[in-house]
């Protein structure tokens, strides 16, 4: 697919105040600093489309971006920031999980993992939550610069070899790197046909 537009829409503290539409939606998450707004500029091709910084929670709102006037993409504050207090991330947590189950035209969830850490609880937990609530989801492995050939490979074996102590199959993964622009014609391709489904 190519990407000939991609506009900020909007920042919403609510799922009730996202835009009204029923176009495509997809919309990633995963740990604060994982890569989210970084994979949202390398599919877009437009650095700055949202803003990323090396602290984590940066992103803090539900902000819509409309591309190619036919879908939308959608960067969600991170959880699992420690800096943060207690009640606040609760807070962050229960907007996002409601956006999560109640956005109807939520076709697909990105969940980011990074490929340099080994399986985390917190992303584990948040892998079984959306399939219990059946959220339809698939993995991006982010920043597998960091890592060689051989290296990635060993991480992504023993990532599926963990799921598959609970789960009967792996999600499908992608593998991305925002900085060496990998990942971004699989993970296009994949929306477009969602889109046409
Ligand atoms: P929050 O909004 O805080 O939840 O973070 P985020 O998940 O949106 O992460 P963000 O895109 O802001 O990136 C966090 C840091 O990781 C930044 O310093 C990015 O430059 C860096 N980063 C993101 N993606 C990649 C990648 O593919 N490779 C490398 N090497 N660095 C990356
Ligand atoms: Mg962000």
């Amino acid at each position: 697919m190519i990407v000939k537009d991609a506009d900020f829409v909007t920042s919403s503290t609510d799922v009730e105040k996202c835009p009204k539409s029923q176009l495509p939606e997809y919309a990633f998450i995963g740990r604060s600093n994982v890569g989210k707004s970084s994979l949202l500029n390398m599919l877009t091709g437009r650095n700055s489309l949202a803003k990323v910084s090396g602290k984590p929670g940066k992103t803090r709102l539900i902000n819509h971006f409309l591309i190619n006037k036919e879908w939308f993409l959608v960067d969600l504050p991170g959880y699992g920031y420690a800096k943060i207090s207690k009640s606040e991330s609760e807070k962050w947590e229960k907007f996002i999980r409601k956006y999560l189950l109640t956005r109807q035209n939520l076709y697909c969830v990105f969940l980011l993992v990074d490929s340099r850490h080994e399986p985390q609880k917190i992303d584990l937990d948040f892998m079984e939550w959306l399939a219990e609530k059946e959220v339809p989801f698939v993995i991006v492995f982010t920043k597998a610069d960091k890592l060689n050939k051989t290296e990635f490979e060993v991480f992504q074996a023993k990532y599926a070899e963990k799921l598959l102590e609970s789960w009967e199959e792996v999600p499908q993964m992608f593998t991305s790197s925002s900085d060496k622009g990998i990942g971004r014609d699989e993970i296009l391709d994949f929306i477009e046909h969602l889109n046409k489904s």
